[in-house]
């Protein structure tokens, strides 16, 4: 059943954004799995993924999505019980590494033509750095939750085949 959907969320954590969270076109993906009650202060929140692929290895064959959103960690630091970063999660390591992977990886599993949507915030990690990770450049942006300290911006990209700045295809075997 998995061959039908079209749809990857690569990283949806408690699936906030999403109207339907069941819908059946979308692949939802987590690294991690959480149980109701996992932050002590949001009873009801839960992380419960169809799958539990690490992004920067997917098992999916090139090309297989239409539309992908990726909204990855943008914390840096140790993982601990807070509302956020139980939300959302942390990056340990080096960030540019973690999240150009990622972005390699989900370039590769989006179809010619295909849209790729990217939340970030910039509370740790400046855009200017995001920005050298991109697979190509966005086609738009827009900004929410503007606040003192931070903005947190949604990057829009279009996988064109004819795209001259785009990251080089990968050649790897079919998944
Ligand atoms: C900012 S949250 C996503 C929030 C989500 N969009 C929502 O609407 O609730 C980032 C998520 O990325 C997950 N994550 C971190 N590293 C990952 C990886 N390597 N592969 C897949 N998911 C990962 C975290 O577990 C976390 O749930």
């Amino acid at each position: 059943m998995m061959a039908n959907k079209f749809i990857l969320d690569a990283c949806c954590g408690c699936k906030f954004m999403w109207f339907d969270k069941e819908n059946p076109n979308v692949i939802f993906n987590d690294i991690r799995k959480e149980e109701k009650g996992f932050i002590e202060r949001r009873k009801n929140l839960e992380v419960n993924p169809n799958t539990q692929y690490d992004f920067r290895n997917l098992p999916f064959k090139n090309k297989q999505f239409k539309l992908i959103t990726f909204d990855p960690p943008h914390l840096k630091g140790k993982m601990d019980k807070s509302t956020l970063k139980g939300c959302y999660g942390v990056i340990e390591g080096d960030f540019e590494s973690y999240l150009g992977l990622g972005f390699r990886e989900l370039w590769r599993c989006l179809d010619d033509y295909g849209v790729l949507f990217c939340k970030f915030n910039d509370v740790h990690i400046s855009f200017k750095d995001i920005e050298l990770l991109f697979p190509t450049k966005p086609l738009f942006q827009t900004s929410t939750n503007r606040s003192k300290n931070c903005i947190t911006r949604w990057f829009c990209f279009m996988k064109n085949p004819n795209d001259v700045n785009a990251t080089e295809e990968e050649t790897e075997e079919e998944k």
